[in-house]
């Protein structure tokens, strides 16, 4: 059986090593922050509005009914996206028609832009390390 003594010895040291690895992730992990600007900011008040995030990820956070919209800027044409925003019923009976007023719209696509800019959904394109940190 441990005499107190190896239990402390132990103890302590599995603190060390929680404490290092701890302090090792933090200053390791990745720093990104920007300010999104008025536009997006406004755009997102208009995600909410609309409760687009109870069909829609972003960043993979969401619903599950419709797609993931993190990178949608990038894949399909501001017009159509406008379409969808009017009256997605031309696509699909799923999606409300929205009949979105035009400023609505706009700073919606700005919020979508900045969302393209700032992440991917696309799980397969992540790199895990050996850390267990993931890399986008
Ligand atoms: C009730 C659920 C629901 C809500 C709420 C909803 N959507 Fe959708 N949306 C869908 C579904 C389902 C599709 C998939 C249509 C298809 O392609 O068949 C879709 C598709 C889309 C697409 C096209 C995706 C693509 O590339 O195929 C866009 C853009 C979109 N939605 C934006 C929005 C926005 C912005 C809002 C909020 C204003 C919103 N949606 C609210 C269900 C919803």
């Amino acid at each position: 059986m441990a005499s107190d003594k190896h239990k402390f010895i132990l103890i302590t040291l599995l603190l060390t090593a929680f404490l290092c690895y701890t302090g090792y992730l933090y200053i390791s992990l990745p720093r990104k922050t920007s300010a999104i600007d008025e536009q997006s900011a406004a755009g997102k008040l208009v995600w909410q509005k609309y409760n687009c995030g109870a069909c829609h990820q972003v960043y993979g956070l969401g619903g599950y009914l419709g797609p993931d919209l993190t990178n949608e800027y990038r894949f399909r044409d501001t017009s159509v996206i406008k379409l969808f925003l009017k009256d997605a019923s031309i696509f699909t009976p799923v999606m409300p028609v929205f009949n979105m007023p035009e400023p609505e719209m706009e700073a919606l696509l700005s919020y979508l832009k900045s969302l393209d800019a700032s992440g991917k959904s696309d799980l397969r394109t992540f790199k895990v390390n050996q850390n267990g940190t993931i890399e986008q």
